[in-house]
């Protein structure tokens, strides 16, 4: 996919060379400063009832009249937000993509400024939209000719524009990364495919990366991580991926990913009802990479460190059974009360192996719990750290990525739920609070250092006739990577 700028004003759009002009227009009235030719065809649309100012609303016109784009789109916007404009996008490239169109250039049809948010929010949403996943279903209509963009933007803004592109269209190859291999089902998508695939990376960009087996793990105690894998054939793989951009003295941020490549729940098995959407148990460990070839890509003077404990969760003869009593790598015991609570098993492992880094910060990133759902339904992801300064930066990432997510609260008198007679702790509570009893586990590993949780459970993928990874939060991430570089 090709992003650039291409300079010109809102009243010269009708002289704009491209195969498609999507034109998003906020408000309730065509704008003065918009171009005659776009402003009537607008208006006698609206007047014959075939367009309102309304956000989701488009129109679309094959050879209209006066323009030299061979089509036109306009998207209403409603406000003039980067939030509304890049919904009016998404919804204006809906009506192109069956159809020949490979330039697309957008515009905003009202007066004001063009920024490098919306640059931004351009690159994300159009890649978004003509992502396809054909891997394992290669007839899959190739739907979209679309593969350059441009943002249409005077000369003072094209220096800021063509910023937001560069960073958009790094942030969207993350995030494809990321729905390409969550989609890829659980006999694809392996440990072993997801340390093949860091390597890969790593080869392409110049990072080091680091894959240790069973043995490996074995050596170093990571009794928890062992206990979920050992109920699987599939050999389970510890990843350690790291970019180095600042010197070795500067404390590198650490981002962990939850990597079960699928989610029976063990012993204690699921109902087979979407069972096949535990493929995308894996979505913390696949939004980790994405982010890390973003942040390659865009090279910040920052240090990064991605850990992946990877497995699958199986019931079988040599699987873990309730009530068995496991040692940590840290040390503390944990009594597996429900072997479906497995993510925190193996976060718990990479969590005191990241101590060894001396992070600046670490950030987990799992589907860690169905009760994160209940309570924070698909819209927003559960962020969770005691630390106030922390959670204001991630709201702040969250933001500007326009990937929202929701501080959701950690106090002591949580960690009640996890004491157990026979180890130093649980790992479950009771169903009531579930997002945060997952969250005080964790807790209880991440004592030498600044330290988030963010429950994806709820926005790393989408159900429905529409099933698919989102990619998400690799936006989100990647914003808080940049702005932990100053
Ligand atoms: N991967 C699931 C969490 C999940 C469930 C994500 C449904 C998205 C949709 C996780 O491993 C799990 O099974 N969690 C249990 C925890 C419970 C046993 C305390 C859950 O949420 O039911
Ligand atoms: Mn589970
Ligand atoms: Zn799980």
């Amino acid at each position: 996919m090709d992003f650039r700028h291409q300079l010109s004003t809102a009243g010269a759009l009708s002289s704009l060379a491209a195969d498609a002009l999507l034109v998003v227009i906020h408000g309730d009235a065509v704008d003065p400063s918009l171009d005659p030719a776009i402003a009537s065809a607008i208006k006698d649309a609206v007047a014959h009832g075939d367009f309102q100012f309304k956000a989701g609303r488009t129109l679309y016109l094959h050879r209209p009249a006066g323009l030299k784009a061979a089509r036109l789109v306009v998207a209403a916007a409603g406000s003039a937000s980067v939030k509304a404009f890049k919904t009016a996008v998404a919804h204006g490239l809906a009506p192109l993509k069956g159809l020949g169109a490979k330039h697309v250039a957008v515009a905003l049809g009202n007066a004001g400024e063009v920024t490098e948010q919306h640059a931004e929010a351009l690159a994300t949403a159009a890649t978004d939209a003509v992502y396809v996943y054909r891997h394992t279903k290669p007839s899959a209509p190739t739907d979209s000719a679309m593969s350059k963009f441009s943002l249409v933007c005077s000369k003072t803004e094209a220096r800021a524009v063509q910023k937001g592109l560069a960073r958009g269209q790094a942030i969207a190859a993350g995030v494809t990364l990321a729905r390409e291999f969550a989609n890829r089902p659980g006999n694809h998508c392996t440990p072993s495919y997801l340390a093949d695939q860091a390597k890969r990376l790593g080869k392409d960009h110049g990072l080091k990366v680091e894959v240790l087996d069973r043995k490996a793990v074995e050596k170093l105690g990571m009794g928890s991580f062992l206990a979920v894998a050992q109920g699987s054939n599939e050999p389970l793989k510890f990843i350690v991926a790291r970019y180095d951009g600042a010197g070795k003295a500067q404390a590198p941020v650490v981002l962990v990913g939850k990597g079960i490549t699928f989610d029976t729940g063990g012993i204690s098995i699921k109902p087979s009802a979407e069972m096949d959407e535990m493929k995308f148990d894996m979505g913390g460990a696949a939004s980790v990479l994405g982010t890390l070839r973003a942040v390659a890509e865009l090279k910040p003077k920052i240090n990064l460190v991605c850990i992946i404990p990877s497995c699958e969760n199986m019931p079988s003869g040599t699987a873990i059974k309730p009530g068995d009593v496991v040692t940590s790598l840290s040390g503390q015991t944990i009594e597996i009360l429900n072997t479906d609570a497995e993510g925190r098993l193996i976060l718990c492992d990479a969590l005191t192996y990241a101590e060894r880094f001396k992070p600046a910060v670490v950030v987990d990133v799992a589907t860690l719990t169905g009760a994160c759902v209940i309570a924070l339904g698909h819209h927003n992801s559960g962020m969770f750290t005691a630390d106030d300064a922390l959670a204001e930066q991630l709201l702040a990432a969250s933001r500007d990525s326009l990937d929202p997510c929701w501080r959701m609260p950690l106090d002591e008198e949580y960690d009640e739920a996890l004491k157990s007679n026979f180890a130093d702790m649980g790992n479950v509570g009771p169903r009531a609070g579930g997002s945060i009893t997952a969250a005080m586990f964790l807790r209880r590993f991440t004592g030498k250092y600044r330290w988030a949780h963010l429950d994806i459970a709820g926005t790393a993928w989408k159900s429905g006739a529409n099933k698919g990874a989102t990619g998400r939060p690799v936006p989100l991430l990647t914003h808080f990577v940049l702005s932990q570089a100053g």
